[in-house]
């Protein structure tokens, strides 16, 4: 959960780079004349009984990215039909085929799936958006998720071709009977992550005694079979797995060592890094030049320390935003920064100690200290609110500092309004919000509803699910559970009318069950008795002055 939370911010800064440069013209729409097939509801089923591989593209005709995609999509189908006619290239309109769109649950545009049959749940494509991309993504998914290797030096020259690593399984003949559960496990290994990886095998003796001259492993005498993943171009640094064949391990084993010692990240690369469950070391550098004198140092921490960080270079002139939402400051580059997955927190090398960067020294030292948890995170926060911001406002303002406190709480209903001080759906929601929290007098102690608010854009907070727009309204009923791993209570993200009565009819229901509308009544009869023992005394006072 909180690793998503990262993840779409981390995708939202490197993707934001795409959208200031703004999409080009174009349809979305594919060329009628072209191999694209236009499906609808009708057609749908039918088609996918046909054709056993099909890319599907889910599109609206506005959307810019559509309208980049569209004629790259129609080439690749041309392409496609011409060297591989049994793959299919097909187009879903959103705006015509709702009720198809919302069954395949679409959420954005557009959303590409490869569709194997109408009986397989569908994958989301992750690859390339040109149409050479597109086809050759679609090649390999036509192929069997194991390819056999006939030819040991024809593998070796794929390896140095391709520029995504690979993953062979080394397979001699006198193990073939003992390990055929470890065979079929890799088997279904490969079939599961196909679309990030190719899988191979190397059964016979022959040509595995040309691959051994070849790498670095030593693959002579093997008990057992033996996985390796090797990068491009790297076949002197092979990594190699070891330890029980199980499905598990194998997998952690390939997620880990798909990715390079030290590779960089941006917009092709990001996935990969995101959907590594290890924390990453970012090394922000503004010039070429910059990286290349760290390449070989951070390559090293990378070998000595893999399976525990990974470590990525990132060009700072292209994602350099990306350094706010790791808490650091982006105009001074370099910097180095590691971001925890596995809980959100992100730890950065001083930067005002190191104006024109931290020496190689200075990282592997932080690098350790992270790893033996001596390293302190980065929270960003406001500092927490004075007597007098206290006095002065109903809603209870959180920042950081404060933000579990209020929420360990579980005795009283929390509602918190997620914001941006620059949004404007906020500042029209703002006065509503301060009426319900005199309602509910949320700063009293004995209120049973908090209505609280956080700036999200100057305060680093875990949150149930991840904050994609503003205002985002989070209610923690009263004795929800706790999540004991995440420590996150039970929560409902609140969708319905924003006005005053909405809300309060939401509060008495998902809740406690304080009912708004009573307190609401009373507190105008208190009101108004209170202006009636006001109007005397000033009066009073007036009266006095004359
Ligand atoms: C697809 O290929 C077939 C066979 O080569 C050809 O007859 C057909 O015109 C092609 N379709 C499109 C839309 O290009
Ligand atoms: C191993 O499994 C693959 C399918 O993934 C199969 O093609 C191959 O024949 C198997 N090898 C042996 C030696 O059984």
């Amino acid at each position: 959960m909180k690793f998503w939370k990262f993840s779409t911010a981390a995708i939202a800064t490197l993707l934001a780079v795409v959208s200031a440069s703004g999409p080009t013209d174009g349809e979305a729409s594919a060329d009628p004349n072209s191999a694209v097939v236009k499906l609808t509801e009708k057609k749908f089923k039918s088609f996918l009984e046909e054709n056993p591989l099909v890319l599907t593209e889910f599109f609206a005709p506005w959307c810019g990215y559509c309208k980049m995609l569209g004629p790259e999509f129609s080439k690749a189908a041309d392409m496609l039909n011409e060297s591989h006619p049994n793959i299919k290239l097909a187009q879903v309109d959103c705006t015509e085929e709702q009720d198809l769109c919302q069954k395949h649950d679409i959420r954005g545009y557009p959303t590409m799936k490869v569709m194997r049959g109408p009986f397989v749940q569908p994958d989301d494509y992750d690859g390339p958006r040109d149409a050479e991309g597109i086809a050759n993504y679609m090649i390999k998914q036509s192929l069997p998720p194991v390819q056999l290797v006939e030819d040991a030096s024809e593998f070796v020259k794929l390896t140095k071709k391709e520029n995504q690593p690979l993953m062979v399984q080394v397979f001699p003949s006198n193990l073939h009977k003992k390990f055929q559960a470890s065979n079929e496990t890799y088997g279904e290994l490969a079939n599961e992550k196909r679309r990030t990886m190719s899988f191979f095998s190397i059964e016979d003796d022959a040509e595995i005694a040309k691959l051994n001259k070849a790498v670095s492993a030593d693959l002579s005498k093997l008990n057992e079979p033996a996985y390796l993943v090797i990068h491009p171009n790297q076949l002197d640094d092979v990594r190699v797995f070891s330890g029980d064949i199980n499905k598990e391990e194998l997998t952690e084993f390939s997620v880990n060592a798909k990715v390079p010692y030290f590779g960089d990240i941006n917009r092709e690369t990001y996935l990969t890094y995101m959907s590594s469950p290890l924390p990453l070391g970012y090394y922000f550098y503004s010039h070429i030049d910059e990286r290349a004198k760290v390449d070989k140092f951070f390559n090293d921490l990378g070998k000595k320390y893999v399976g525990k960080i990974n470590f990525v270079g990132l060009d700072a002139s292209q994602y350099g935003r990306h350094a706010e939402v790791l808490n650091m400051n982006p105009d001074i580059v370099p910097l180095f920064a590691i971001q925890d997955n596995s809980n959100s927190r992100k730890y950065g090398l001083d930067q005002t100690e190191h104006p024109n960067g931290p020496s190689t020294k200075d990282i592997e030292k932080f690098v350790e200290d992270f790893l033996a948890g001596k390293v302190d995170p980065i929270i960003k926060s406001e500092p927490l609110p004075t007597e007098e911001e206290i006095a002065n406002q109903a809603v209870v303002k959180l920042v950081s500092h404060n933000y579990d406190d209020v929420l360990k709480d579980t005795s009283k209903d929390v509602f918190i309004k997620y914001y941006a001080p620059w949004c404007g759906h906020c500042k029209k929601l703002a006065p509503i919000w301060e009426e319900l929290a005199e309602i509910y007098e949320s700063k009293s102690d004995d209120s049973q509803v908090v209505i609280a608010h956080i700036d999200h854009t100057l305060n680093d907070v875990d949150t149930p699910i991840p904050i994609e727009g503003y205002p985002t309204l989070i209610f923690y009923p009263a004795n929800g559970k706790v999540d004991p791993k995440t420590g996150i209570r039970e929560h409902h993200l609140y969708t319905d009318g924003r006005d005053l009565e909405s809300l309060m009819a939401y509060i008495k229901k998902k809740g406690l069950g304080v009912d708004g509308e009573k307190l609401k009544a009373e507190k105008q009869i208190i009101e108004e008795e209170a202006d009636e023992e006001d109007v005397a005394p000033k009066e009073k006072a007036e009266h006095d002055e004359l």
